[in-house]
C-alpha cells in the first residue's frame, strides 16, 4: 500500500514537473508579407501547422495606422480581410484545430514604413482625441475577427548605431565618429514615455471586459529608458517581448561585421547591445521575469568582405563594403533566412563549387555567448566576399537555455517564414523552432 501512495505521489510530481516546463511561452511571429512572397520563401497557411503544436502564441503582423482616420486597419485589405480567404480569419482559425493556442494581431513592425520627420506613431501618440478612434478601432478588429489581443509593436525612433570597431589604422576615423556631437533620438521623448503609458492603460481598460491580451514587442534598437515607463505600464501588459537581435546589421554599420544578437555583451563600446542587458534593464524596472520574451531571430545578417577585410573572418571584421548580395529566396540584400545560411555552409551539394557558390566556412560558439558565423574572404579581384552573423538550431537552444536559466516567460521567435519550414536543410521542419521548445 505504501508503494503505491509512494508511486502516486512520484507520478504527481512527474505531472507537476512536466506542467512547469511546459508553462514557458513561445510566441511565434507570422508576417503576412511571407505569403504573398514568390517560391520557395513563400509561407503559405497550410505550411504554418506543423509550427502550431510547439507555439503557446501566434502574433500575426503587421496592421498598420490610418494616418488620416488615426484607426488600426490592415494594409493589404485583400489578402487579411477578404471573405473566406482573409488571413485574418485563417489564422484565427487555427484555435479550432489547436486549442492552447492565442493568436494576436500585431500593430507596427518595423515593416510598416514611417516618414522619420512625420512618424504617425508618434503623432497618435501626441493626441489623446487621436488615440480614441485608434483604441475603438483595435477592439472592433480583435473581436471581429476572433483575435485573442492587440500586440504593439509600436515604431519609437531607434538608437543611432555606434561605431563597433576601429582597426589600428582607423582609430582616429573611428574616434571622429563617436564624438560627432550627442544625438537625440527625439527631442519629445520623455512626453512620448507618458503618452505611451496613457495608451497601454486606455487599451487595456477597453480591452479587459472581453478579457482580450495586450502585449508588447520592444523593436530592434528601440531605447527602451527613453520611450518605456515599466513600472507604470507592466501591470497593464501580458507579456513583453524583447526583440534584441540586430544590434548589428549591414545597414546600420556598413562598415564593419559583428555578432548580430549576443547573449553577452560583445565589447566595452557597446555596453547595451546584448540579450542580458536588455533583460536585465526590464527586471531592473520591476517587470516580472515571467512576462519577458526573448525574441530570437531565424535569420543571419550578411555582410559584404572586401580585400582589405582580411582573411580570418573573426569578429569584428573591417572594412566591409555594407549588404551582401541578396538571397535566393528571401531577395533581401544582407537578410539570410535559415535555410538560406544553411545552403552556403559545406555540405556535398556545394563541395566542388567555387566563387560566389562556394562554401562558406563556418565558425561555431564554444563560449555559447555570442552566435555563429560564417564567411568566405574576398578573392584576388575583390569579388564573393561575404560574412554571415546567425543563430542556427544549436545557439537558438543556448538562448532558450538562457531563458531557462533566469526563469523568464519564454522566447519570441521572429518569425516562422525565416526559419526552415520546408525542412530543406536536414529534412526537419522548422528546427529552430524546435530547438527552442526542446530547450525550454
Ligand atoms: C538609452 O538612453 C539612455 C538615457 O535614457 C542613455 O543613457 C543610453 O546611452 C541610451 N542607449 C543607447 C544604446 O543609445
Amino acid at each position: 500500500m505504501k508503494f503505491v501512495i509512494l508511486l502516486f505521489a512520484l507520478s504527481l510530481a512527474a505531472l507537476a514537473t512536466a506542467q512547469h516546463a511546459s508553462s514557458s511561452h513561445l510566441v511565434c511571429y507570422y508576417d503576412g508579407n511571407s505569403y504573398v512572397r514568390e517560391g520557395l520563401s513563400k509561407l503559405h497557411t497550410n505550411d504554418l501547422e506543423p509550427a502550431l503544436q510547439f507555439c503557446s502564441h501566434l502574433v500575426y503582423g503587421y496592421a498598420s495606422i490610418s494616418q488620416t482616420s488615426n484607426k488600426l486597419v490592415s494594409p493589404n485589405d485583400k489578402l487579411d480581410l477578404d471573405i473566406g480567404a482573409g488571413l485574418y480569419r485563417t489564422v484565427t482559425g487555427f484555435k479550432k484545430k489547436y486549442p492552447h493556442l492565442k493568436v494576436l494581431l500585431s500593430v507596427g513592425g518595423d515593416r510598416d514604413e514611417v516618414d522619420p520627420d512625420n512618424n504617425k506613431y508618434l503623432t497618435l501618440l501626441e493626441s489623446a482625441n487621436a488615440r480614441i478612434p485608434f483604441i475603438n478601432s483595435a477592439h472592433s478588429l480583435v473581436k471581429t475577427y476572433g483575435f485573442d489581443g492587440l500586440d504593439l509593436a509600436w515604431q519609437f525612433p531607434k538608437n543611432k548605431p555606434k561605431k563597433v570597431h576601429s582597426g589600428i589604422g582607423k582609430f582616429w576615423k573611428g574616434f571622429k565618429k563617436i564624438f560627432s556631437g550627442d544625438f537625440v533620438v527625439d527631442e519629445k521623448a520623455e512626453e512620448h514615455k507618458e503618452e505611451f503609458t496613457a495608451l497601454v492603460r486606455e487599451l487595456k481598460n477597453a480591452l479587459r471586459p472581453d478579457g482580450y491580451l495586450l502585449g508588447l514587442s520592444v523593436l530592434p534598437n528601440v531605447n527602451s529608458s527613453l520611450f518605456y515607463d515599466v513600472p507604470a505600464i507592466v501591470n497593464n501588459l501580458d507579456y513583453v517581448n524583447l526583440h534584441a537581435y540586430d544590434f548589428q546589421t549591414p545597414e546600420r554599420n556598413p562598415e564593419v561585421a559583428d555578432f548580430p544578437a549576443p547573449i553577452y555583451e560583445l565589447n566595452e563600446r557597446n555596453p547595451e547591445s546584448n540579450i542580458n542587458f536588455q533583460v536585465q534593464y526590464w527586471l531592473n524596472n520591476h517587470c516580472p521575469a515571467t512576462k519577458i520574451n526573448v525574441g530570437i531571430a531565424a535569420y543571419g545578417r550578411a555582410w559584404k568582405l572586401t580585400k582589405d577585410s582580411g582573411l580570418t573572418g573573426l569578429p569584428p571584421v573591417v572594412e566591409t563594403d555594407g549588404v551582401a548580395p541578396a538571397g535566393t529566396q528571401t531577395q533581401k540584400p544582407g537578410l539570410l533566412s535559415w535555410p538560406e545560411v544553411c545552403g552556403k555552409l559545406p555540405n556535398p551539394a556545394n563541395q566542388h563549387l567555387k566563387g560566389a557558390d562556394g562554401p562558406l566556412r563556418k565558425v561555431g560558439d564554444p563560449t555559447k555567448r555570442f552566435g555563429n558565423y560564417a564567411y568566405r574572404s574576398a578573392d584576388d579581384s575583390g569579388e564573393n566576399g561575404i560574412w554571415v552573423g546567425y543563430d542556427d538550431p544549436d545557439t537558438a537552444a543556448n538562448k532558450a537555455a538562457f531563458v531557462k536559466s533566469r526563469g523568464l516567460g519564454g522566447v519570441a521567435l521572429v518569425d516562422l517564414s525565416f526559419d526552415d519550414f520546408r525542412g530543406a536543410c536536414t529534412g526537419d521542419k522548422y528546427p529552430i523552432l524546435r530547438a527552442i521548445k526542446f530547450k525550454l
